[in-house]
């Protein structure tokens, strides 16, 4: 704040003029605030630096700008339900342990719920959560897919974690749910409160995006969108707080955003994915506030680009593409789901004690330039 005594002593002590004389010889009045420069020496309008980006014309292509912009005539094609490719189970990952680590990474004796952990990014860190000892209970619109992904998690684990006895293999299930429904997430979590007895921590992975210029984006997609970004990611969060509430237990939450909450992914457009992914930023900040007191942590992972099997498939079919998406991360490759099972059992485990309504950006580099 500006105190008119201090700035008096200030400058009595460096030798300067009194108030009286500043305010004469250094103050001007606002309204005789002399220009920068003349209109008429203005060089900026002669320098072709300057002019060359106020000068960029009007929409997108062959441009300066154009690496910057989106291109609302890039059109991703994902496939629908019937065609989405299958995810791999991580190989050579889990396993016993003959390097020393941290206890606090454990995650036994947990139940975690992981929305979306039929595929892609979510298949990934469920399976990091049972090699770290937990319980899990996959949710997913796709119930089939997150029954045969349970079993094969489960065989994963006993190949890696040879002769243990039975009561020592995680229990692992699958559950339908849309996230975007509230009765049917309530159906989803009390099913699983049945089968595991509690649920101790949560990962919403499910989500979705999809691309259309701002002005032709269908309203309808719009909303189906946020509901299941945005709403199913709140649904899950309460409906697993309300049970953590009850039980008086601790409990810690780890929503999915992306690097598209903090930055403007181009040249495809896609604002209500980018805007979904800034709303669950921010919820995961502002639950942690509310549910501190109440022992459960609330924490953000945001990937960048992810090479899943779905955006394998994507970039095969357009190199161009791949090759743009690449040039802007400055570790020079895209992430592989893997890259986030170190982050999610962190932010699960009491590794992480002290941290709440953080935003752990998981993306080689693509939000710091
Ligand atoms: N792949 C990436 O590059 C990337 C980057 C940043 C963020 N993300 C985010 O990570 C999360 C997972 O993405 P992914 O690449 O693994 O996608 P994915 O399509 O491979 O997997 C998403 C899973 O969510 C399920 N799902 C979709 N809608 C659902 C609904 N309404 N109810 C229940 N389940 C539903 C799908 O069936 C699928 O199993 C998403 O939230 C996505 O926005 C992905």
């Amino acid at each position: 704040m500006f105190r008119p005594a201090n700035f008096r002593q200030a400058a009595k002590a460096l030798g300067q003029p009194t108030r009286k004389a500043l305010t004469t010889s250094f103050f001007r009045p606002l309204s005789s605030t002399a220009p920068l420069y003349r209109k008429e020496d203005d060089k900026s309008k002669k320098d072709p630096l300057l002019t060359a980006t106020t000068n960029a014309p009007k929409g997108t292509l062959e441009a300066e700008g154009q690496y910057a912009r989106t291109d609302e005539n890039v059109k991703i094609e994902y496939p629908d339900d019937e065609h989405m490719p299958r995810s791999p189970v991580v190989q050579g990952r889990g396993g016993m342990h003959f390097k020393r680590t941290l206890a606090d990474f454990s995650l036994e004796n947990k139940v975690t719920l992981v929305t979306g952990g039929a595929r892609g990014l979510g298949l990934a860190m469920a399976q990091a959560i049972v090699a770290s000892g937990s319980d899990l209970a996959i949710v997913d619109l796709n119930k089939q897919e997150a029954e045969e992904q349970a079993k094969k998690l489960v065989e994963q684990f006993q190949k890696e974690n040879p002769g243990l006895e039975a009561d020592q293999i995680p229990s692992v299930t699958a559950h339908y749910s849309d996230v975007s429904d509230p009765e049917s997430v309530d159906t989803a979590i009390s099913e699983v409160i049945l089968k595991h007895g509690k649920i101790d921590h949560l990962v919403t992975s499910a989500g979705f995006a999809e691309n259309f210029d701002a002005v032709s984006y269908p309203y309808d997609r719009i909303k189906k969108l946020w509901g299941v970004n945005v709403d199913g990611t709140y649904l899950f969060a309460i409906g697993v707080a309300k049970h953590l509430l009850e039980r008086k237990a601790p409990g810690s939450m780890v929503m999915i955003g992306s690097m598209s909450g903090s930055i403007t992914n181009v040249p495809q457009p896609q604002f209500p994915y980018n805007a979904s992914k800034a709303a669950v930023r921010h919820l995961a900040a502002s639950l942690a506030v509310e549910w501190a007191g109440h022992d459960i942590r609330v924490n953000c992972i945001s990937p960048g680009y992810m090479l899943t099997a779905l955006t394998r498939k994507i970039l095969e079919e357009n190199r161009e593409l791949r090759d743009k998406w690449i040039s802007l991360i400055p570790v020079g490759k895209m992430g592989a789901p893997e890259d986030l099972m170190g982050a999610v059992t962190f932010l699960l485990s009491d590794a992480s004690r002290y941290i709440t309504g953080a935003d752990l950006r998981v993306d080689g580099g693509y939000t710091l330039t």
